[in-house]
């Protein structure tokens, strides 16, 4: 089968970008906005050829085409549309199904983004074939290997040949871990990106007023973390917190299908009442407002602990870490666990949290960072 790089020929660069899963969508969009605004300014053998592959990981509408949708990407080139399974199956059916692709296409890189399995299966792939990958995100470490996302950071991290990282700890922790400084590059954080552009647009999602509810005056939740939803006794304690919260205030939680699934394996009955609304998973701009408009959030997901201190919104993170660390150090989210969260919840009830301030670097021209270090990189090749 031919090579389908064929509409961006004569471009000297040929790049595999690989999204898998919702959070990655985030952060390959800005970067095929800037590819196609370089391409725009540039003509001939200066040109970046790209086809997006999608892995499939994240397949139903609510999870993977309302991001396409909303967030303009092009509808990927390739889907490799392998699905859910254990982590072994899933990582083994990306590697099975990318390893042609990268055979055929010949890339001179790979980008991958964020931490799930399509980014460590397809990190293998590529480097057992000689091709260089370039990991957007690298370098976070929540240093806890009972998340199979650090396992994955680790692996693409020690294979990629550029690590392009978010904030200045991320180096750090690349350095440590014996990475050559020449290999890594601050570009800051690309999820910003994503958020300055779809701002405006948020702020006409009527999710809010359907949901007859008023800013500051309910809490955002979001909890999908196997250690939070896949242990029975976890996800009921967290459960009958979140009816307690929603006698004091309205809380508005879209449920992962993981955490559906475990719901309804833990024969869970939640009463799906006026002051605790369970929807289903929500688009990114309905979930930006409610990030900007909630009194406070409270979730496991890494995107929201970044767009809750960019937002000024004070967040709860249902976690025992975080590989990022720089949203408590500067940002507004904390750290809670199940038993100490009704302290926690009190204190930003009644505001005493300290506000927060916009780390450095999250100022939506990441991607335009990381394209330019690209061309440098290809044309010193
Ligand atoms: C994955 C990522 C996690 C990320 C999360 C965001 C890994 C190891 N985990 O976790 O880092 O924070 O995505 O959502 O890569 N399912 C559906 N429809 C879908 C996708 C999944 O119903 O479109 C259900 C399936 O039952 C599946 C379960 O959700 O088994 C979990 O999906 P999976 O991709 O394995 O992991 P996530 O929990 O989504």
């Amino acid at each position: 089968m031919n090579s389908i790089f064929k509409p961006n020929v004569p471009s000297k660069m040929k790049l595999i970008l690989v999204a898998g899963a919702r959070p990655n969508f985030m952060k390959i969009a800005p970067l095929i906005r800037a590819i196609q605004v370089h391409n725009e300014q540039t003509g001939g053998a200066q040109k970046m050829g790209h086809i997006l592959v999608h892995t499939g990981q994240h397949y139903d509408i609510q999870m993977s085409d309302i991001f396409f949708a909303e967030l303009g990407i092009p509808a990927p080139d390739i889907n490799l549309e392998v699905g859910s399974g254990s982590h072994a199956e899933q990582t083994a059916r990306v590697m099975m199904a990318f390893e042609p692709v990268c055979i055929r296409e010949k890339p001179d890189w790979v980008v991958v983004v964020g931490d799930v399995n399509s980014t460590m299966a397809c990190t293998l792939v590529a480097s057992k074939l000689g091709v260089k990958v370039a990991h957007v995100e690298a370098g976070l470490r929540s240093f806890d290997r009972t998340m199979p996302e650090e396992i994955n950071r680790i692996v693409t991290d020690s294979l990629a040949e550029l690590l392009l990282t978010p904030s200045a700890d991320a180096d750090e922790n690349l350095k440590r871990e014996g990475i050559p400084a020449s290999k890594i590059r601050l570009v800051g954080n690309i999820m910003i990106d994503t958020l300055v552009a779809n701002l405006n647009q948020a702020r006409r999602s009527c999710l809010a007023d359907t949901l007859d509810i008023k800013p500051k005056t309910f809490v955002y939740v979001t909890l999908h973390r196997p250690s939070n939803v896949d242990d029975v006794k976890s996800l009921i304690l967290i459960m009958s917190q979140l009816e307690s919260l929603a006698h004091r205030i309205p809380v508005v939680f879209p449920v992962h299908p993981r955490t559906r699934n475990m719901m309804k394996l833990a024969g869970l009955s939640i009463q799906n009442g006026a002051n605790l609304k369970l929807l289903d998973p929500i688009g990114y701009h309905d979930s930006l407002s409610l990030t900007e408009k909630a009194k406070f959030v409270l979730t496991d997901s890494g995107g929201l602990q970044e767009e809750s201190t960019y937002l000024g919104t004070p967040c709860l993170t249902l976690r025992p870490n975080t590989e990022r660390p720089v949203t408590v150090i500067v940002g507004t989210n904390k750290l809670t666990r199940p038993d100490s969260l009704a302290d926690d919840i009190e204190e930003v009830m009644q505001n005493r949290r300290a506000p927060g301030r916009i780390p450095p670097y999250w100022d939506g021209h990441t991607a335009e960072r990381i394209v330019k270090i690209l061309r440098q990189l290809t044309a010193d090749s």
